[in-house]
């Protein structure tokens, strides 16, 4: 390899791997099922530290602090609707390192960012298995109190 295009490879290895992704960039985590991630093991409690006051349901108007609509992290339902952006805005993983949220205040760690974006991979094939079983629409319509029956449904026709 000519050194011009080692350096290349080098630099493009060290903007993915060391410094933050200036955009949102997915973190092409691949789904490892045996990291031993959860939900109520530390999702939950990573979108309470980092997330919530701005991102919740609950919040209206000038309270969600810009907070884009829509983007509602109290429940599981409310990250799996929009898990490829919550990848893609704070997770960190093989092809990027997202820190564009949250925007001030306390930071999660790069470990803590990781773990996210392994619960977010599986999660995903989780999502799109139901989907497929048809199981999608049922997800897409329900409000959040119906999300962890609908969860377990989910997880239930994953293999
Ligand atoms: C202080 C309030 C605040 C906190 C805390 C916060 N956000 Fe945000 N979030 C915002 C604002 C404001 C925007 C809109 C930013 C923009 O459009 O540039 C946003 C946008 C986003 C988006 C992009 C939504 C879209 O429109 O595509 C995602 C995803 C997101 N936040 C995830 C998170 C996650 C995950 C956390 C916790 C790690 C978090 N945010 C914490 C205020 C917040």
């Amino acid at each position: 390899m000519k050194p011009a295009l080692l350096g290349a490879c080098l630099l493009a290895w060290l903007s993915a791997c060391s410094s933050p992704s200036p955009e949102p960039t997915a973190t092409e985590t691949p789904c490892n099922d045996n990291s031993g991630v959860t939900y109520e093991g530390f999702v939950k409690d990573f979108m309470a530290s980092y997330c919530t006051r701005c991102h919740d349901s609950a919040l209206h108007g000038a309270d969600r602090q810009g907070a884009s609509l829509y983007h509602d992290f109290e429940t599981q339902l409310g990250i799996l609707n929009v898990a490829d952006h919550v990848d893609e805005w704070a997770a960190a993983g093989p092809a990027s390192v997202n820190e564009l949220m949250p925007p001030n205040g306390a930071k999660p760690s790069l470990d803590e960012r990781t773990k996210l974006g392994l619960w977010l991979a599986c999660s995903q094939e989780n999502y799109n298995r139901a989907s497929d079983a048809g199981v999608g629409e049922e997800l897409a319509d329900a409000g959040p109190t119906a999300d962890a029956q609908i969860y377990s449904d989910a997880q239930a026709v994953a293999p």
